[in-house]
């Protein structure tokens, strides 16, 4: 671990890391925007921080706002503050983050699915450092520095006609795009280590013993699709389970949820989207289908006329692929998943490319 860059809470040695953090030394100390894009668990909230610490503005607020989390309007008050009577219930004048964050830096997480009105008070925020609050009729200045974060493709959204391209333009002076764990499998065993020693810590355990072979092996066949954020759960729950603390940790358990007493559960067929926003409140009535294992063709996805054959390879293509994340790209697993000798299962992802992945 001698060359292993380590500098406040980030963690890594890979190139892709070392270039990313090159590239958030150089921006920092503009006060242009910056966009911050990755998958989820890829570290976004991290080099926000780290993009605010190392600027002139470091000693300044630092403010952060979910923009997903909240209502059009809930979310417009929360950025621009309200004033006394805007609304039923506002009762004092609220300063919004914009206002909050006067002089340092505001990162506004989950950008993507902001409304159109809230896009436009943006846009007039960073074209000219003002905005009006809610209800209220006073212009108000304020010297921000914008971070802004979305895991989603912007430029394709823009495309689409669902983010304004002209707000686009001005948020992406410059864009860090965070690499996943899985082009990175270098940080997997530092992060791992650390995330260990944390938890240690935190049991009040002396020290921590480690990993065995059969654990590393585990943990860098993986996948990571929630990177690194699941990398610290998975790695966590393991050294609390660990039943013998002055024992290496032996076995990863990746998936919480894992046991021979799974129930099979019925979900609502809509979107898994609207399963969230009306979980709890199930209407009785709503239409309901046993969850399977198996990927299933959705009717939406199917247009007539296709190519047969081409088809059916891609329907293996996706199921071979999710059997291998079940199998943990454990080939002898994943032939047991799927029925097939592991010489059946090797020929088939040979056909299909599929032997390195
Ligand atoms: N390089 C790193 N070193 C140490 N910890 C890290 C590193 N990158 C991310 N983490 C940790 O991983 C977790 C997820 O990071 P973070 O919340 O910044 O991700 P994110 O991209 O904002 O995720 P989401 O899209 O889900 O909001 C956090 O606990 C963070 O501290
Ligand atoms: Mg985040």
């Amino acid at each position: 671990m001698a060359n292993q860059f380590q500098q406040d809470n980030l963690i890594g040695q890979s190139n892709a890391l070392l270039e990313v953090l090159e590239h958030v030394s150089k921006i920092a100390p503009l006060s242009k925007p910056v966009l911050i894009i990755g998958e989820r668990g890829t570290g976004k909230e991290l080099i926000a921080e780290r993009l605010h610490y190392l600027s002139k503005r470091w000693d300044q607020s630092f403010i952060k706002l979910n923009c997903s989390s909240l209502s059009e309007n809930l979310l417009e008050s929360e950025l621009f503050g309200h004033d006394a009577g805007a609304f039923t219930g506002a009762n004092k004048k609220h300063e919004g983050r914009f206002e909050r964050a006067d002089g340092g830096t505001l990162f506004l997480d989950e950008l993507a699915n902001t409304s159109g009105l809230i896009q436009e008070k943006l846009l007039r925020v960073i074209e000219y450092g003002e905005f009006e609050r809610v209800g209220g009729s006073k212009t108000v200045q304020t010297d921000v520095r914008l971070i802004c974060a979305a895991n989603e493709d912007l430029p394709s959204l823009a495309q689409a006609g669902e983010f304004r391209a002209d707000l686009l333009d001005r948020l992406a002076f410059d864009v860090i795009t965070l690499p996943p764990l899985r082009h990175r499998p270098e940080d997997i065993m530092p992060l791992a280590e650390y995330f260990a020693v944390g938890m240690a810590r935190q049991l009040q355990h002396e020290l921590f013993d480690g990993f065995t072979p059969n654990a590393v092996k585990q943990l860098m066949e993986y996948s990571w699709p929630g990177n690194i954020r699941e990398l610290k759960n998975v790695v966590e729950r393991c050294v609390y389970r660990n039943t013998d603390r002055h024992e290496a940790i032996d076995s990863i358990v990746i998936d919480p949820f894992a046991s021979p007493y799974r129930p099979t559960t019925r979900v609502k067929t809509q979107s898994r989207q609207a399963n969230v926003q009306t979980s709890g409140t199930t209407a009785a009535t709503s239409e309901v289908a046993p969850v399977s294992t198996a990927p299933q063709i959705k009717s939406a996805e199917i247009s007539f006329p296709l190519d047969f054959k081409e088809h059916c390879e891609n329907q293996e293509v996706t199921l071979l692929k999710k059997a291998l994340e079940a199998g943990q790209y454990n080939q002898k697993k994943t032939a047991e998943l799927l029925g097939l000798s592991y010489h059946q299962l090797r020929g088939i992802l040979k056909k299909y490319n599929l032997l390195d992945k």
